[in-house]
């Protein structure tokens, strides 16, 4: 396989890079390093089956430059994209920060698809596009869905974009509804911020929200399994799965204390008012993966195991930093 990874320099995509070079493909990616590094591509930059540029995918003409010039060396079978604003609170304060980074870049990735002739997308899309729908336990049929952050509606639009695509001129597509995925290394969220607070400030954590906020987590290498193994199992030709830990999830208090606990055991943590640490925050969503579970994949970690793990790893990033 000749797989073009999109949004590659970031945490989840050099993740999955170096997998699939383990597992003997040939892997290309592209990424404007907004958020993502090079850093993050370390280890498989010299590797023979592997390529990368630097490149802004919202620049259509600049992205058609550089993938027809790839694909003219080295056809590509399959795209993965990837590459999206993975900052939810950035896009509240610019929306047009999700229009860019998150639909233009799944929009300009489809068209050239479409000029290229390249059938095949696997598309990294989120709980967010569900919206707030409380206790309520989130199928994958779930609806109606009306998100209520810009990133969880640019990811939604990217989805129906690709079902659309597929009408036409897609063969087939992966549609992976990730939870929150946690490990190394880390680019951005909560476990993240708690240790570069303490860093800063070692004697108080301050934690937006009052901490009761209750979701799900995944380590990377589990959601890298699991999005392989539904990319193997499953036959159709739009597949639409949540990925996530078999469990309610873990409260922010509960990952408030593990980081303090292990980085700055004397920190007071105070606790915000409401239970949403930002605007489109959603306080709590409980995730279904029967579906998942009924292709045969199960995730090994809970939630709280997921968060133990995570956190020992972010602590031993940021002190190298
Ligand atoms: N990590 C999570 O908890 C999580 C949860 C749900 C969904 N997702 C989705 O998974 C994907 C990967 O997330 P991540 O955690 O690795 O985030 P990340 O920010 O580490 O990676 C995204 C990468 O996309 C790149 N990018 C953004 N805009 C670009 C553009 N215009 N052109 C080229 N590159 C661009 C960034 O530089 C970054 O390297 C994203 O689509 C994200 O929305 C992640």
């Amino acid at each position: 396989m000749s797989i073009f990874i999109t949004g590659i320099a970031g945490f989840v995509g050099c993740n999955l890079a170096a997998t699939l070079l383990q597992r003997g493909d040939e892997v290309a990616g592209f990424d404007n390093l907004c958020r993502g590094s090079t850093r993050n591509l370390e280890s498989i930059l010299g590797h023979p089956r592997f390529a990368f540029d630097a490149v802004d995918l919202a620049d259509i003409d600049a992205y058609r430059r550089a993938l027809t010039r790839l694909h003219s060396r080295s056809p590509v079978t399959e795209v993965w994209h990837l590459a999206a604003n993975s900052d939810i609170p950035a896009g509240i304060g610019d929306p047009g920060v999700d229009l860019r980074d998150t639909f233009m870049t799944t929009y300009n990735t489809l068209l050239l698809m479409r000029e290229l002739g390249i059938g095949t997308i696997a598309f990294a899309s989120s709980s967010a596009v569900y919206g707030d729908l409380g206790d309520r336990n989130l199928t994958e049929d779930t609806g109606p869905l009306f998100p209520i952050s810009n990133y969880g509606a640019m990811k939604l639009a990217s989805e129906v974009a690709i079902s659309a695509a597929l009408e036409s001129y897609l063969d087939r597509a992966y549609v992976f509804r990730f939870p929150n995925v946690i490990g190394i290394p880390a680019t951005h969220g909560v476990i993240l911020d708690f240790v570069r607070k303490l860093k800063r400030s070692p004697g108080m954590l301050e934690v937006l929200g009052d901490g009761t906020q209750q979701k799900s987590y995944l380590h990377v290498d589990e959601l890298v399994d699991a999005m392989l193994f539904i990319r193997r199992q499953a036959g159709d030709r739009l597949n639409y799965y949540n990925i996530g830990a078999n469990d309610e999830g873990v409260t922010v208090r509960f990952i408030a204390e593990s980081v303090v606990g292990r980085v700055a055991p004397q920190a007071r943590i105070s606790f915000g008012q409401g239970n949403k640490g930002w605007v489109g925050d959603v306080p709590k969503f409980s995730y279904s993966i029967a579906k998942l579970s009924g292709l045969g994949w199960r995730p090994t970690l809970g939630s709280s195991q997921a968060i133990r793990k995570a956190v020992n790893q972010i602590a031993e990033q940021e002190s190298g930093n």
